[in-house]
């Protein structure tokens, strides 16, 4: 059985943070009713299309496993259907810009009267402060969540990060809240609000930084590589390059072919407890005794010499090479991966991890699938919806409308244009 099989979520999100969760929860086997403006549609389906008049991989990537419904919530018609819908749902999730829900008549305190088994979730930019009222996209949410001030080179500006934290990372925390409120509803039989704030959901995947920022009252940050550089520290934590987050060094150095190839790159760490081992792999055995090196507070001063050295060996070998060279050594490191190479990678396919999907208009693709495995709740992905596909569906299997009910609600309009087929009938 599949883990959430028997939920039902009234998917009211668009772009990509509540697609996100909405989409784990399908993949987890929970019934996604993805409601959408008539004619348009999540704006995602039209943004960065790589096929003219097809659903774009931007859509098609974070909308599976779900149903469609074109439905106007701002027509009477349409906010009659809707409310069924809130009665017949388990969780609302929606990540509209702040007051859209409450302008349309579908704020928390409607739907709790409505339904009060319902779990109310929302994404937004900010929690309540200053900024609640903000629009937010994921650039704006990694820089003001702490990411961009600590991510890129300490001579160079705050940087964003290719994995979309403040979007998917926030979808991710919603999911979670959404589940445990599930859990409690289990017990309580009463639904509640969860709020995902993405500036929060950034700041708790940056929890690490802001533990260097209380650090830094006590001192330098002495495992940070400006330290052995002699670069002095400002009062917030910096930005560390390719430091590695904990205390051991690390960074990322050339390997074979890194003149041609952009990603013939390693990240290496200088565990401690292996340096016995890094040292006789990089041809460096005179390193073990020799006080200048010996201890971990001794080449402090040296790392970036200590990775020169280590980067004149990795270049000899390709990345794959260094990594079959350093496992069995227990020398952690981490050959760059391209998208090309993990598209291709059989073993993600094998688990699932990376999948092709076929779609009726756009044909097959490459997703990523579920990347958590529940060992008796298997799950699959299934391609997502045409914009409405399920609308007619939707009203007779859930909400139970007869022919004429269905037939009266497509002549008002709010369903969107009636279907040439309908229109005959
Ligand atoms: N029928 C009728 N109207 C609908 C509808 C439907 N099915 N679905 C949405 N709408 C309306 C909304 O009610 C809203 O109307 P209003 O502004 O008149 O009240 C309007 O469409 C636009 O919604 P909005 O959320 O403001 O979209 P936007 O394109 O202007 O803003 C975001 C997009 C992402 C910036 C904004 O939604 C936001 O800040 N969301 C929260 C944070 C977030 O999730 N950001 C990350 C996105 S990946």
């Amino acid at each position: 059985m599949k883990a959430l099989e028997g939920v039902r979520i009234l998917d009211f999100t668009h772009v990509q943070s509540g697609p996100t969760c909405t989409q784990l929860l399908g993949w987890f086997g929970a019934d996604v009713i993805k409601v959408e403006r008539p004619g348009v549609g999540d704006a995602t389906r039209g943004q960065l299309r790589d096929i003219p008049d097809v659903d774009s991989l931007y859509f098609t990537m974070l909308n599976h496993n779900k149903r469609s419904i074109t439905l106007n919530t701002k027509s009477d018609k349409g906010k009659e259907i809707l409310t069924k819908l809130v009665k017949s749902c388990d969780v609302l999730v929606e990540n509209f810009a702040p007051g859209a829900l409450d302008r349309m008549g579908f704020g928390w305190d409607q739907v709790h009267k409505l339904n009060p088994r319902m779990i109310y979730a929302s994404v937004k930019g900010f929690g309540p402060g200053p900024y609640e009222d903000c629009k937010v996209y994921e650039n704006v949410a990694q820089c003001t969540g702490g990411a961009a001030s600590t991510t890129g080179f300490l001579d160079g500006p705050p940087t964003v990060t290719g994995a979309q934290i403040g979007d998917s990372g926030t979808g991710l925390h919603l999911a979670l809240g959404i589940v445990t409120a599930l859990f409690h509803r289990e017990k309580s039989g009463e639904g509640q609000r969860v709020l995902a704030s993405m500036q929060d959901g950034v700041l708790n995947l940056c929890r690490v930084k802001l533990r260097d920022q209380q650090r830094l009252e006590h001192g330098p940050l002495r495992e940070y590589s400006q330290f052995g550089q002699g670069i002095p520290f400002g009062d917030a934590t910096p930005r560390a390059g390719n430091d590695s987050g904990g205390g051991q060094p690390g960074w990322i150095v050339k390997c074979k072919g890194w003149e041609t190839d952009p990603n013939a790159y390693v990240y290496f760490i200088t565990q401690a407890a292996v340096w016995g081992n890094i040292c006789d792999l990089i041809g460096k055995p005179e390193w073990k005794e020799d006080p200048a090196y010996a201890k971990p507070e001794a080449r402090l001063d040296k790392i970036p010499q200590i990775f020169d050295t280590i980067e004149d060996w990795t270049k000899t070998k390709t990345k794959l090479e260094v990594m079959e060279a350093c496992n069995p050594l227990n020398i952690p490191c981490g050959p760059i991966l391209s998208m090309k190479e993990l598209a291709e990678e059989p073993s993600l396919r094998e688990t699932g991890t990376i999948v092709e999907v076929d779609h009726p208009e756009r044909g097959k693709y490459l997703t990523v699938g579920n990347p958590v495995k529940l060992s008796a709740s298997p799950s699959d992905v299934t391609r997502s919806p045409l914009l409405g596909e399920h609308t007619n569906e939707i009203l007779s299997q859930v909400l139970g409308l007869s022919e004429e009910e269905i037939q009266e609600t497509w002549s008002s309009g709010a369903l969107g244009d009636m279907p040439e087929q309908a229109a005959a009938e």
